[in-house]
Order: structure tokens, then C-alpha cells, then sequence
């Protein structure tokens, strides 16, 4: 595996590949992997001839400045654990390569990124749009892979491929969970051992939840509910559980038939801001 951290370097090996007829996936990482991270690896591997895994800490998608400064940093180990995965290039630029002086560009991408996590990270879905549009300009990959854990994060970067008419076919993979449900995360290393052990309560709430609103229960009455057993279980505050449509992200009232709805969650334990989401199954489906 080659580590290569700069635009012009990244440029002309992805040159030297399309020139043998190479399809190049890129998996956009922000680092401190984990074996979520690793699957997308695994599913790059499988369909494309080469791939790039990118490690940026993006500072413009942190809206606070002690996240930016805590988000755990592993990029040793990241080589190693990618080497092993079989990436063929760790693109790990600094932040005066990726925002050089006089960096002026943001991109917004409207309506997906109303609320949710866009309604309590202000910003945070302009600087993921951005940097992730520049990721894909910088590796030129035909497909990448991302985690639906994130999912509100795809739907903003479909959306934006789509508007731009970026050349890149988003490939969203499903989360992938610890043995007790949770969505694996590099936030999750810093739980401690108590928080670790509540935060397991935060998957199992949503599927309740899910097969509530699935089997006809009110919608409002389920969500409040979720909210309640979060609260109870320590989490504070949840930010939101909300039920979504999961194309557009519109909100739900209702489940109504045949639209695939999507259930979303944000919430804290201590000083840890964990998220999640499920499919909310269709009525009688
Ligand atoms: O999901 C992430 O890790 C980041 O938001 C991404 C897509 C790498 C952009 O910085």
C-alpha cells in the first residue's frame, strides 16, 4: 500500500490506473477505523480493480471546536489495519492541502440536510459536501462506498452527485453493529464503561420503535415513547427520534403505504453524541 498526501501525487498515480483501464473505488474515512470502516473496504474490493481509502480529519464539518479536538486520531494504525485490508492507496492529505489559503468554496445541499443532524450541527453537512465533492475531484474513483450509519450524510452526497452531475456511483453499505446492537463508531472509544454498557439501550429502542410504527401503532405516541426510554436510560439530551421518508428525507406523520421510511436518532451519554437509524418496514409488509 502506497500513502500519498498530496493532490498532485494522488493525480497521477489515478492517472497511471485509468490509463490500464482501472475502476477505482474510494472509501472516505475521517480515520480511527473500525471494522465498519473495513467492510466498506471489503465491499470496494469486490468491485473495483483499485482501491483508495481517505483519512482527513475535516475541520469545516466540526461545529465545535472540543469534538474537532477529541476526535480520536489513529492514523498509524489506520495504515496498518488498511495495508491488511488489501487498499492499494491510504490518501491521508493535511488540512493546508485539502483548504489552502484563500479557500473560499462551500457547497449546501438544501432540503436533505434540514434537520436532524443538520439542525443540530449547523454547518456541519456544508463542510461534509464539500470536502467529500473534493475527495471525489481529487481520487477521480468511479464508485464509493459509504455507511448508512451515516445516513442522512448519503443522502446529502446523493443528492449533490446527482445535482452536479458528479461522475461517482454512491455505493451505501448497511451499518455494521457490536454483538449488542450498537452501531460501531469511532466515537465509541471514548464511552466509558457505564456509558458503554447504556448506549446498547439506543439500537434497541429504534427497532421497538420500528415495529411499533410497522404494526400500525401512532406514529407521534411511538417516538415520544422512544424519547422517554432514551431519557431514561441516561441519554441526555436526545436530540431527536424522528420518522423520515428515506428517499428524501421528508417528514412522517404517518407511515403511509408503500413509501420506505427510515427511523433516526441523535442523542448524548456523557460527553459522547452517538446516532442511529433503522428501516421502518412498510405497513403489512
Ligand atoms: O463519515 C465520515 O467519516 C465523514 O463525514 C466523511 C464522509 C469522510 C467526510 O469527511
Amino acid at each position: 500500500m502506497e500513502t500519498i498526501s498530496t493532490v498532485a501525487g494522488l493525480r497521477a498515480c489515478v492517472r497511471a490506473w485509468k490509463r490500464e483501464g482501472a475502476r477505482v473505488g474510494v472509501v472516505p474515512t475521517m480515520g480511527a477505523l473500525h471494522a465498519g470502516h473495513l467492510s466498506l473496504v471489503q465491499a470496494a474490493r469486490a468491485r473495483m480493480d483499485r482501491v483508495i481509502t481517505t483519512v482527513f480529519v475535516n475541520p469545516i464539518q466540526f461545529d465545535n471546536a472540543d469534538d474537532l479536538a477529541t476526535y480520536p486520531r489513529t492514523l498509524a494504525e489506520d495504515g496498518r489495519l488498511l495495508a491488511q485490508a488489501g487498499v492499494d492507496v491510504l490518501y491521508a492529505p493535511t488540512a493546508a492541502e485539502m483548504y489552502p489559503p484563500g479557500f473560499a468554496t462551500r457547497i449546501t445541499v438544501a432540503g436533505v440536510s434540514a434537520g436532524l443532524c443538520g439542525g443540530v450541527r449547523p454547518g456541519h453537512f456544508d463542510g461534509v459536501a464539500t470536502v467529500v465533492c473534493k475527495l471525489f475531484m481529487q481520487t477521480l474513483a468511479d464508485c464509493a462506498f459509504f455507511g448508512e450509519k451515516d445516513f442522512q450524510q448519503v443522502q446529502v452526497i446523493r443528492r449533490m452527485v446527482a445535482d452536479l452531475d458528479l461522475p461517482v456511483e454512491i455505493v451505501a453499505c448497511p451499518t455494521r453493529r457490536e454483538a449488542d446492537g450498537l452501531a460501531l463508531s469511532s466515537r465509541n472509544r471514548r464511552l466509558v464503561p457505564a456509558a458503554r454498557q447504556a448506549a446498547a439501550v439506543l439500537p434497541r429502542v429504534l427497532a421497538a420503535c420500528a415495529s411499533d410504527i410497522a404494526a400500525g401503532g401512532d406514529v407521534a405516541a411511538a417516538l415520544l415513547g422512544a424519547r422517554d426510554r432514551l431519557a431514561a436510560a441516561g441519554f441526555d439530551p436526545v436530540e431527536y427520534v424522528e420518522l423520515r421518508a428515506a428517499a428524501d428525507l421528508q417528514p412522517l406523520a404517518i407511515l403511509p403505504p408503500g413509501t420506505p421510511a427510515r427511523l433516526l436518532a441523535a442523542a448524548w451519554l456523557g460527553d459522547v453524541r452517538l446516532i442511529d437509524n433503522m428501516p421502518v418496514p412498510p405497513q403489512g409488509g
